[in-house]
């Protein structure tokens, strides 16, 4: 891995924090063993994973057969980061998997089309905003000298998991080669329920009414605050030193950006991803 700043190294294209994972382990999921029955969700980071995460998991627990962990993240534990953790072919099934990476890096037995991917995506100032704030209190990351630097950072794709507009194209251009549910923060905010709805279905789990209510109250914003499975307040104060689950909200950039920034990401994301002809609910 190269060095490219005191905090982040790049390796095959892609920016990881420093001392989070290995080359040699990256590489290692060119020939990692995918089962039919494995779940990955896919995001850029702080486009709502762990709120994704939380459905996934309500949906799988409810729907029986699920190995007990004792939270969210040793649940779904990040494929490109082991952290200690036992050797994940040896997890029982299903597994669920949380994973930034590209189609470039994430194992090529996902294109056998049967295991399934849920991509999480989120309008970019409101990711932006989540980002910078997050950079504040996650240790692993650079604390942004402003909001302006931030921004001049992340737009050119210097940050952990790079360039937004790269991650979405890749992940967008390459959907027919996997089997692949794509959401979006904001719809899930906007009708929750439908969105679990449509992660029951994807998922092929046949869950009552009553137990779509049961996993849609269980990821609202309020409740997951205060679960201590699935609120990452579990994680050790050293490595951050704030919140996940910090406003939860869609618009919260508003509050940060300048008009002329706001027109800056305008401009960009109709220059770089203009031709996908993405919609984006900003408020
Ligand atoms: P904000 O920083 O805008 O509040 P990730 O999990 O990918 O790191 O994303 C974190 C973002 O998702 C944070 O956004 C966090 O508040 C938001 N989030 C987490 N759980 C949520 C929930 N149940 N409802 C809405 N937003 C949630």
């Amino acid at each position: 891995m190269e060095q490219i700043t005191e905090y982040l190294c790049r390796y095959k294209n892609y920016n990881f924090a420093i001392g989070t994972t290995t080359a040699e382990y990256i590489d290692s999921l060119q020939s990692f063993e995918i089962r039919d029955s494995d779940i990955i969700l896919v995001t850029y980071p702080k486009s709502g994973t762990i709120w994704t995460q939380q459905i996934i998991i309500s949906i799988c627990e409810l729907s029986g057969g699920l190995h007990e962990y004792p939270n969210n993240l040793e649940q779904m534990p990040w494929l490109e980061y082991r952290e200690g953790r036992e050797d994940y072919s040896l997890r029982p099934s299903p597994r669920l998997f949380a994973s930034h990476l590209t189609p470039a890096l994430i194992p090529p037995g996902l294109k056998d089309k049967k295991a399934k991917i849920i991509y999480v995506m989120r309008n970019p100032k409101d990711n932006i905003a989540s980002y910078y704030h997050f950079s504040r209190v996650w240790v692993d990351l650079e604390t942004p000298k402003s909001f302006e630097h931030f921004l001049e950072d992340y737009l050119k794709g210097n940050v952990g998991a790079s360039s937004w507009f790269d991650h979405i194209r890749e992940w967008h251009s390459k959907r027919e080669q996997y089997n692949i549910l794509f959401l979006t923060y904001e719809d899930m905010i906007l009708d929750l329920k439908a969105a679990v709805t449509k992660i029951c279905i994807f998922l092929g789990k046949n869950l009552s009414e009553a137990a779509i209510d049961q996993v849609v109250e269980k990821s609202t914003f309020k409740t997951m605050k205060k679960d201590s499975k699935a609120n990452y307040k579990f994680l050790p104060q050293e490595r951050v030193k704030g919140d996940f689950m910090r406003k939860g909200q869609i618009g919260d950039w508003k509050n940060i950006f300048t008009a002329a920034q706001s027109e800056r990401v305008d401009r960009l994301l109709q220059e770089r991803l203009g031709d996908l002809s993405l919609k984006f609910i900003w408020e």
